[in-house]
């Protein structure tokens, strides 16, 4: 059969080579035609003058590209963020469901940066434009948008910094344990498809996929890191102590594993009762670690180095940031801080605690300031640490004159034996946020407070109607 086959094409073979000395031309369609085809389509465009309107159009788009709004528009301002008004803020008792709203994933890489749905209650952190986050974009094209971890934030500074990012079109989710934090501050976003509300202790691990995070979780005030100093340190401590140490643990291992960038929310307390005045971010402080306020401090110092490690050792992009006295609207009323003492003791007319002579000092940062600091700082390309602080310089007598001049000039002072460990001073260098975050506070202590005045009168009036806050 093989060698039948062979014969076979062996024949064939020479049947075409005989065709070949014949003198005929072997069939080829395909060739022919093409040739054809080009020399027609040539002959097409460079008849009637169409090679030329092909340049002239080709000249238009190019001329168009150029000169398209977004180019020009380089120089002009972002557009700004719509400022909400004033609205009291909501009862209790219309806040029971814990996690209100469920992610819509589809569309989330395709957020207009110009959308601005702020349903918020008090905005004064909207004051702000969006510049230092989102960059520049050109026109019709969208920014991506981030899904964003806040822990604690539905706190004082974390509410905040959550209208911020909601604001500008980002997903927020909120992780918090309600030990120092309110529903009341984030109700406002409730019902909002980019919004979730998540009861839960950082000390607790948990899966999440996220962009970014900002860890603000932790007791700050004295009154609440006192009453619970072991997880204030655990969490920071077992339960003061351990919110900073396994709650960081907890969020730098979650951003370790999805590569999501951290920002940790020190405090100026790093310090401690600094030797060196104002305070440099290069200053290691003057802590004592085993008094009443280092589950706070220590704290604090080892969530730093945790952060630290964690980038050094496991490549965790983070950020840091020491806070300084910050102060605002949905401020804790009795939380043992100095500025929401005076406020509430002022319009309760009782007379404003001042413990010691008064004669210590403090800077005091109006939270939309803050906030403003730590989104640059989370957008920016520097590690840190970095104060974030108003340098404007008071003592506590001096912001009891402030406080009587916005609030009731009849209100008195009461002195008090001081607390262990009160810093003495206190007052941020801010050049390294000024240089390399472009970063400063706009709001002073005057124009400040009267905005935070509205909301505790409020919250105050409705604790003594029995409604509760
Ligand atoms: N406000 C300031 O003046 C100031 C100064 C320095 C540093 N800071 C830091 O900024 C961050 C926010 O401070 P704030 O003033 O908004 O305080 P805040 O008490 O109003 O907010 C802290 C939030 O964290 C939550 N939280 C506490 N422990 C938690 C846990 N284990 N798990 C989950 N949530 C928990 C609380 O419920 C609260 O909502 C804190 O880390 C604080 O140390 C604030």
């Amino acid at each position: 059969m093989k060698q039948l086959h062979h014969k076979q094409s062996g024949s064939s073979y020479k049947k075409d080579e005989e065709i070949a000395i014949s003198g005929m031309q072997p069939y080829s369609p395909k060739s022919v035609k093409h040739n054809r085809s080009f020399s027609r389509s040539l002959n097409y465009i460079l008849r009637e003058q169409r090679i030329l309107f092909i340049i002239v159009g080709i000249l238009i788009g190019a001329t168009f590209f150029f000169f398209q709004p977004t180019f020009l528009s380089s120089s002009e301002p972002d557009p700004p963020v719509r400022k909400a008004s004033h609205i009291p803020l909501l009862e209790t008792n219309n806040l029971e469901t814990e996690v209100e709203s469920e992610n819509t994933l589809e569309d989330r890489n395709d957020v207009d940066i110009n959308n601005n749905d702020n349903i918020g209650i008090d905005q004064d952190t909207d004051n702000t434009d969006t510049s230092s986050v989102s960059g520049r974009i050109p026109v019709g094209i969208k920014r991506k948008r981030l899904r964003i971890v806040v822990t604690g934030g539905s706190g004082f500074v974390g509410s905040h910094l959550v209208d911020k990012l909601m604001a500008r079109g980002d997903e927020v989710i909120v992780l918090d344990n309600f030990f120092t934090g309110r529903k009341e501050n984030v109700v406002h976003h409730l019902g909002n498809p980019r919004f979730e509300l998540i009861r839960h202790d950082v000390v607790q691990p948990i899966l999440l996929e996220i962009d970014q995070i900002y860890h603000l979780a932790c007791p700050a005030s004295p009154v609440f890191y006192k009453y619970n100093p072991v997880k204030t340190i655990i969490s920071f401590s077992i339960f003061s102590i351990s919110t900073n140490v396994m709650g960081t643990l907890n969020m730098l291992g979650l951003a370790k594993r999805t590569g999501a960038r951290l920002l940790l929310t020190s405090t100026s307390e790093v310090y401690g009762d600094p030797l060196q005045h104002p305070q440099k971010e290069t200053y290691w402080g003057n802590v004592n670690p085993i008094g009443e306020r280092s589950c706070y401090d220590e704290g604090k110092r080892v969530s730093e180095t945790l952060a630290m490690d964690y980038h050094r050792g496991a490549g965790v992009e983070v950020r840091i940031a020491r806070i300084f006295n910050t102060y605002g609207p949905r401020m804790c009323i009795d939380d043992g801080r100095v500025v929401s003492n005076f406020v509430a003791q002022a319009i309760r007319k009782l007379p404003m605690t001042v413990y010691g002579d008064g004669k210590q000092t403090r800077s005091f940062q109006y939270v939309a300031d803050l906030v403003d600091g730590l989104v640059a700082l989370m957008e920016g390309d520097h590690i840190g640490p970095f104060n974030l602080g108003n340098p404007g310089e008071f003592t506590m007598l001096e912001l009891s004159e402030v406080v009587k001049e916005v609030i009731d000039p009849s209100a008195t002072i009461e002195h008090k034996p001081n607390t262990a460990d009160d810093p003495h001073k206190r007052k941020p260098d801010i050049s390294k946020a000024k240089e390399l975050l472009n970063w400063e506070p706009k709001i002073p202590l005057r124009e400040g407070l009267p905005r935070m005045v509205s909301d505790f009168r409020n919250r105050i009036l409705n604790e003594e109607e029995g409604k509760g806050n």
